[in-house]
């Protein structure tokens, strides 16, 4: 029997990485069914890319103000993503809009860290906290064109304690967003495969 096909993904980050690490992590197992073939950034010196370069896991920079317009940077990105000819793409804490050229070539796949549709955008946990919710948490959605608005594949509730900063609460939410997203990819690999 042929063996199964496995997932190629490319995961997209701006900063710390840690949901990408939980990607790394549960990709150690070939049970998983995920290959991550390449880490992207908009940015370079982030703790993201040395993840992805300390497990060996090939990168790429492609920095918004080294060109001439937005569309040519999301060509850009479009094109250096497709080099590693993945089936799913994962956002994972990449703070920058993606373009209809990424979005027309890819399935993408994004974590927020609210219960969506509230507070999209690039300030989830604060707007949380600043509307007083006593409930907030995490969405893994399919990215389209609008800011967070896609298909809702998966959420998960984290409760707003006393006290709560908008670090305090965010670690929280992560450590649930890191466990949903490596939901989301076990059965996304499992039912799909590469080309579902
Ligand atoms: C995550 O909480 C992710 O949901 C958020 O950035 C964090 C990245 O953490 N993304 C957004 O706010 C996008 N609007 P990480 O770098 O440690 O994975």
């Amino acid at each position: 029997m042929a063996p199964a096909a496995r997932l190629r993904v490319v995961v997209l980050v701006s900063g710390s990485g840690t949901n990408l690490q939980a990607l790394i992590d549960a990709a150690s197992d070939p049970g998983f069914g995920v290959d991550i073939v390449a880490v992207g950034a908009d940015r370079g010196r982030i703790e993201g890319l040395a993840r992805a370069e300390r497990h060996g896991i090939p990168t790429f920079i492609v920095r918004a103000p080294e060109f001439p317009t937005r569309a040519a940077w999301d060509t850009a990105l479009a094109a250096a993503i497709t080099a590693h000819a993945p089936d799913l793409v994962v956002s994972a804490g990449f703070m920058k809009i993606l373009g209809p050229a990424v979005l027309g070539a890819h399935r993408v796949l994004n974590t927020h860290p609210a219960l969506l549709p509230s507070f999209p955008g690039a300030h989830g946990v604060r707007d949380a906290l600043a509307h007083g919710v006593k409930v907030t948490g995490c969405t893994c959605h399919w990215v389209d064109a609008g800011v967070d608005t896609g298909p809702i594949i998966d959420q998960r509730a984290v409760r707003v304690q006393d006290g709560d900063t908008e670090e305090s609460l965010h670690e929280r939410i992560k450590v649930q967003e890191r466990a949903m997203l490596v939901e989301v990819l076990a059965r996304l690999a499992a039912t799909t495969g590469a080309g579902g």
